[in-house]
C-alpha cells in the first residue's frame, strides 16, 4: 500500500465553554491545557481556539480591544504559551482565531479615531452621511405585544456624536470595520500575525469574516437580492453581498496575509496555514485558495437546512470539482454560530432525537470520508445538542447563539464537570449520566468511540488521504432511477485503495444498486445496529437501515 498522508482534522474550542479551572464559571486556558490529552485521544491534529483577547463583550469575544494580549477571564499570555508548548508536545497544532475586519469600539485605535488623531483618524471608514444602502449583519430587534421577537434591518453606518460622522459597522455598532484599504492598517495586522507566530509559536490562523476586508472602493449600493424570501434568514439577506464584502480586494489583502505566513515559515522552518471564513457561494470560494497554505471553509453543507440526499450529493460533487489542484479542500458541519448538528437535522428531517443522533453520526461519517481537512466543533464528537437558553438570558444579545455555546458535558457531576461554581456562564450541553464524555469513554458503541475510529480510518486508508481523489458515484433504486435517498461517493488513490461511502437519508430501510459487486468488499465502518446486507443473488445491491452510513473498501 502507498504511504498515507492524511488531511487532518481541526477541533474547534469555544474557550468560554470548554473547561473552567478557577471556579468562576468561565472556561479558561489552563482548562484547555488540562483537556489536551482528551483532544489528542480523539485523533485530531490541531485545535482552533475562538478569540481569547480582551474584548468589549458584545460578540462572544469577536470585538477585540487588544490583539496581543489575553483577557484575564481566560488567563495570561504565559498560560497561552504553556498551552501551545503542551499541544506541540502532543503533536497538536494551535490555530489562533484572527479577527481583522473589525475591532471593538473600545479599542485604543477607535478611541483615537474618535478624537481624529493621526494616523488613527483613517483606520476606520468615516463619512458625513451614509454613502450607500449597506446593511449590518446584526439586526435590530423588537418585541411585539405577544412577546414575539422580530428582527429588523440595521444600516451598516452608525452615527458618532464625538466625531460628528458615520462609521462603517458591518456587524454590531460596537464593532467598527477597520479600513483595509489603508496600508498602515494592513501593516498593523501583519505585525499581530508575526507576534503570534514567532513570539508565541502558533501554527496558523482562522481568519474571521475575511470576505469583509474587501469592500468596493467606490462604495456603491448593494443590489436587491432576487432570491430573498422574507420569511427566512436575516434582514441583510434582502440585499446582495457583492460590494459591502467579497470585493476582489479581499483576495489581494488575503494574498498579503499569505506572504506573512510564508515569511514566518522561512524564519523558523515551521509550516503555517490559514483557514478563511468567507460566506460566499461555492463557486466564489475559488480565488480564496490563494496558495497551498490558505483554504476557505466549505460551509455549503451547513447553510442548507434541507434533508435531502440529492442536495448533499450535488453539493459534494460540485465542491470536489471546484478545488484547484494545489488547494486543500475543507469539510464543515458546525461551529459556534450554528445550532447544533443534531438539532438542525431533527428540525430539517422532522425526526426524533434518537433518529437525529443516528443521522448525525452518519453525516459525520461522510464528512470524515470526504476529501479535505475536517473541522469538528467541540461536542460534535459526543453528539451534543443545543441547551435551552431563553433569549433574555442569552449573553449573545444580537443573534442568540447561546444554545450552541453551552458548556461541555464532561461527567455526571454538577454542571457536567465544567465548573465548580454553582453555575456556569451558560448551562451545560443537555446530558444524562449515560452520555457524558466520561460515560462514552467506556462504551464501545458510543459516538465518542465511533468518532475515534473514523479518525483512525482517515489516518490509515490511503484513498482518504492526500493521494485520494473524490469520485462521483450514482446508485439506483429498483425502478432504475437514481436513488432519491442515498448519498454516495467514492475515494480512490488510483492504485490499491478504493473506498465507497453510502448513506441512507430515509427513516425506512432501503435497497440500492451500486453498479459494481459489493460481496467482495470489506466494511471499514458502519453505523446503525446491524451491518448492511448485500444480496447473495444480486451482489451489486445493498440494503441499508434507516439513516445508516457505510464505508466499504472495494477491490
Ligand atoms: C464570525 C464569527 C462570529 C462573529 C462574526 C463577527 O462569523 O464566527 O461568531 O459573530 O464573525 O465577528
Ligand atoms: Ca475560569
Amino acid at each position: 500500500m502507498s504511504e498515507n498522508i492524511p488531511y487532518g482534522t481541526t477541533y474547534q474550542i469555544y474557550p468560554r465553554s470548554f473547561q473552567d479551572t478557577n471556579g468562576d464559571g468561565i472556561g479558561d486556558l489552563p482548562g484547555i491545557t488540562s483537556r489536551l490529552d482528551y483532544i489528542e485521544s480523539l485523533g485530531v491534529d490541531s485545535i482552533w481556539i475562538s478569540p481569547v483577547h480582551p474584548s468589549g463583550g458584545h460578540d462572544g469575544g469577536y470585538d477585540i480591544t487588544s490583539y496581543m494580549d489575553i483577557d484575564p477571564d481566560y488567563g495570561t499570555l504565559t498560560d497561552y504559551r504553556e498551552l501551545v508548548d503542551r499541544a506541540h508536545g502532543l503533536g497538536l497544532g494551535v490555530i489562533l482565531d484572527f479577527v481583522p475586519n473589525h475591532t471593538s469600539d473600545q479599542h485604543p485605535w477607535f478611541q483615537a479615531s474618535l478624537r481624529s488623531e493621526a494616523p488613527y483618524d483613517e483606520y476606520y471608514t468615516w463619512r458625513p452621511e451614509p454613502p450607500n444602502n449597506w446593511q449590518a449583519h446584526f439586526p435590530n430587534w423588537y418585541t411585539d405585544e405577544q412577546g414575539l421577537m422580530h428582527s429588523l434591518p440595521r444600516s451598516a453606518w452608525t452615527y458618532n456624536k464625538q466625531r460628528g460622522n458615520y462609521y462603517l459597522s458591518s456587524f454590531s455598532p460596537e464593532q467598527p470595520d477597520v479600513n483595509w484599504h489603508n496600508p498602515r492598517v494592513r501593516k498593523e495586522f501583519a505585525k499581530i500575525m508575526r507576534f503570534w507566530m514567532l513570539e508565541v509559536g502558533v501554527d496558523g490562523f482562522r481568519a474571521d469574516v475575511i470576505d469583509h476586508i474587501g469592500k468596493d472602493p467606490g462604495e456603491r449600493d448593494e443590489a436587491e437580492n432576487p432570491e430573498y424570501d422574507g420569511t427566512k434568514g436575516w434582514p441583510r439577506d434582502a440585499l446582495m453581498s457583492e460590494r459591502s464584502c467579497n470585493d476582489r480586494t479581499a483576495i489581494t489583502y488575503l494574498g498579503e496575509l499569505a506572504e506573512v505566513l510564508k515569511e514566518c515559515e522561512a524564519q523558523d522552518g515551521r509550516p503555517r496555514t490559514l483557514v478563511a471564513e468567507a460566506h460566499v457561494r461555492a463557486d466564489q470560494y475559488i480565488p480564496y485558495w490563494v496558495d497551498s497554505r490558505v483554504m476557505p471553509f466549505n460551509f455549503q453543507n451547513v447553510y442548507k437546512r434541507d434533508w435531502n440526499a440529492r442536495g448533499y450529493k450535488e453539493r459534494n460533487d460540485l465542491y470536489a470539482r471546484l478545488v484547484p489542484d494545489f488547494g486543500t479542500p475543507t469539510q464543515v458541519l458546525g461551529n459556534h454560530d450554528e445550532p447544533r448538528l443534531v438539532n438542525r437535522i431533527m428540525e430539517a428531517a422532522g425526526i426524533s432525537l434518537a433518529e437525529a443522533h443516528l443521522a448525525a453520526r452518519s453525516l459525520i461519517t461522510t464528512q470524515m470520508i470526504l476529501r479535505g481537512r475536517a473541522y469538528t466543533y467541540m461536542g460534535e464528537e459526543l453528539g451534543a445538542t443545543n441547551a435551552f437558553v431563553p433569549p433574555h438570558q442569552d449573553p449573545d444579545k444580537y443573534l442568540h447563539r447561546g444554545p450552541q455555546r453551552a458548556t461541555m458535558p464532561w461527567n455526571s457531576s454538577r454542571n457536567g464537570g465544567f465548573t465548580t461554581a454553582s453555575r456556569g456562564w451558560l448551562p451545560p450541553v443537555p446530558h444524562t449520566r449515560e452520555n457524558t464524555a466520561e460515560a462514552q469513554q467506556g462504551d464501545p458503541n458510543s459516538m465518542l468511540n465511533y468518532y475515534r475510529r473514523l479518525q483512525q480510518l482517515r489516518r490509515t486508508i490511503p484513498a482518504l488521504g492526500k493521494a485520494g481523489r473524490h469520485v462521483p458515484l450514482e446508485t439506483y433504486s429498483h425502478d432504475g432511477m437514481p436513488h432519491p435517498d442515498i448519498l454516495s461517493f467514492g475515494r480512490t488513490d488510483d492504485k490499491t485503495s478504493n473506498v465507497i461511502t453510502l448513506m441512507n437519508f430515509a427513516s425506512e430501510a432501503t435497497e440500492t444498486r451500486v453498479g459494481r459487486r459489493l460481496d467482495d468488499s470489506i466494511i471499514l465502518s458502519s453505523t446503525g445496529e446491524n451491518p448492511p446486507f448485500v444480496h447473495p443473488n444480486s451482489p451489486d445491491t445493498i440494503r441499508l437501515e434507516p439513516f445508516q452510513a457505510v464505508v466499504l473498501q472495494t477491490e
